[in-house]
């Protein structure tokens, strides 16, 4: 298979930094990541830093993401963000079914089925993420729980604006606990999501749709997990509060499409 994916780098800033952290942690990325050649580079500060943030990045190569929003356009829904919101401060990306957003806020499959078609909707990059527990890992479930949610979460999505989709596969039990899947497991399991989506919408759509390994990432296993076939670049926690781990990890994805 020759790929032609553009690797995708994303950082996931998650519940961490107050506004003045987060424009000077922009700034360091920014400063950081350099001319970002052939890599697409995202970090997804929190909902009140979006704005702020935009500031520093505008003009540069660093895109800005939102980690969620609500899938309704506006409304009587306290505490939310809507799309048009988010994009109006700045964002092109929105991670959409984090593990801990299902886990910890009860957000369905319906409900990331319904966040990607209003992302879509609004011309920005849906980032939908999938993984099985470590429970259903330890049952052998993992391809049939990733199967099941990349095809709900694509479930409103028509063939030919999938391919605009980023999928990450983060196996929960990968996440924050500096235990990254194996490289060659990972690899395996994002072929079974590329299979899915073939399954759903064509070898075409499967070949192009990019798909990011996410779960301790690090400056130092990023290169060897970019070097497999199925891996289109991470979805980063942890390593992305650092500007200087992140843009190791960029580069990394930079080399892999030499
Ligand atoms: P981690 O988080 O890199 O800190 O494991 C990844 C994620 O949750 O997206």
């Amino acid at each position: 298979m020759t790929t032609t994916r553009r690797p995708i780098v994303a950082g996931n800033w998650k519940m961490n930094t107050t506004v003045a952290e987060a424009v000077v942690l922009a700034a360091a990325v920014r400063d950081a990541v350099g001319a970002a050649s052939g890599v697409e580079v995202v970090v997804c500060p929190p909902a009140v830093s979006l704005f702020p943030v935009q500031a520093v990045l505008e003009g540069g190569d660093v895109a800005l993401g939102a980690q969620n929003v609500h899938f309704e356009s506006g409304g009587a829904h306290t505490g939310e963000v809507s799309v048009s919101m988010v994009a109006s401060a700045g964002a092109t990306h929105v991670i959409v079914g984090h593990s801990e957003r299902r886990a910890r806020f009860g957000e369905t499959d319906e409900w990331v089925s319904r966040k990607v078609r209003a992302i879509l909707d609004a011309r920005l990059v849906p980032v939908m993420c999938v993984g099985e527990t470590l429970a259903e890992h330890d049952a052998g479930r993992t391809d049939a729980v990733v199967t099941a949610q990349v095809r709900a979460g694509l479930g409103a999505v028509s063939k030919d604006e999938a391919h605009r989709v980023v999928v990450a596969y983060e196996p929960v039990w990968a996440i924050g606990t500096g235990r990254p899947a194996p490289p060659e497991g990972a690899n395996e399991t994002c072929g079974t999501i590329r299979s899915a989506v073939a399954h759903a919408f064509g070898p075409g759509v499967a070949d192009a749709i990019r798909i990011q390994y996410g779960g301790s990432v690090t400056a130092a296993n990023a290169a060897t997990l970019f070097a497999q076939p199925h891996i289109d670049g991470a979805l980063v926690g942890g390593a992305s509060l650092v500007a200087s781990t992140f843009g190791v990890i960029v580069a990394a994805a930079e080399a892999r499409n030499r």
